[in-house]
């Protein structure tokens, strides 16, 4: 039997601990981060199956870019290999891909690959896989304040009319609803600078396991437990 959803649309996972994965091993971090990738593609196939809607991973934030270069190097080619082999199976699984994040710092190729993948699956609807790819939400946050003062300096609006609706209107998530669910691996207690905004009302699940060890069992799991909790939205 599959893990009902309920009301379950979104979840938002932080996927740590791919170096420690390999540490334990005695292995290089990149084998970590390959086994990684193996990872998100079995969640991504396991979430559409468990009938969620929207799935946001966190695969390198604006801070990853201080990592040293041949980490940086590594993860931007499993980044490549990852938008050139996954189109057909996205295509089967009726998955429409965006990515939300800073794209002008990222190499010219993989701009471009991204672009073509959310193109190619603008038409998908059984489940949204958005990437959160050189993001950092509090860059995210200062971009739309940015643009909502330009739009008050040119007249266009009122500072009045500024708003929760059109705040959340000018984020890189303007088209996805907020998270429901916030998944972190690795046994790290913390944000890192992922969807500050968004997660206003989420639910938290912190894990001990190591993202190249999280699995379909994992995530059933997390669901049943977040399927037990009340949300109450400062209600009663
Ligand atoms: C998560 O694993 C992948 C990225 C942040 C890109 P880490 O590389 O952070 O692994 P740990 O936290 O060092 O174990
Ligand atoms: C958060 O993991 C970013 C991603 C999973 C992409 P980090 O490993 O970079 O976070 P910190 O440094 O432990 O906070
Ligand atoms: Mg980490």
């Amino acid at each position: 039997m599959t893990t009902k959803t309920g009301n379950l649309q979104h979840i938002a996972i932080i996927m740590d601990g791919n170096g420690r994965w390999a540490k334990k091993r005695g292995l290089l971090r990149s084998v970590g981060h390959k086994k990684g990738a193996e990872t998100v593609k079995e969640i991504t196939r396991a979430a559409g199956e468990m009938g969620v809607k929207y799935l946001t991973l966190y695969a390198f934030s604006t801070e990853n870019w201080q990592r040293p270069a041949e980490e940086v190097e590594t993860l931007m080619g499993l980044l490549r290999e990852y938008l050139k082999s996954d189109l057909k199976e996205l295509q089967e699984n009726g998955v429409r891909i965006i990515f939300i994040g800073e794209r002008s710092m990222l190499p010219a190729d993989i701009v471009e690959s991204m672009s073509k993948l959310e193109e190619e699956t603008a038409g998908n609807d059984k489940m949204t896989l958005c990437i959160a790819l050189s993001y950092g939400s509090r860059q995210e946050i200062v971009q739309a304040a940015r643009k909502i003062a330009a739009l008050a300096k040119q007249g266009d609006i009122d500072p009045e009319e500024v708003d929760a609706k059109m705040f959340a209107g000018l984020l890189y998530t303007k088209d996805i609803p907020d998270p429901d669910l916030v998944i972190r691996t690795s046994g790290e207690q913390r944000v890192s600078n992922y969807l500050l905004w968004q997660i206003a009302y989420a639910e938290f699940y912190f894990t001990d396991v190591l993202w190249p060890d999280f699995d379909r069992k994992c995530l059933e799991d997390i669901i049943k437990n977040f399927n037990a909790r009340e949300r109450r939205y400062g209600k009663i």
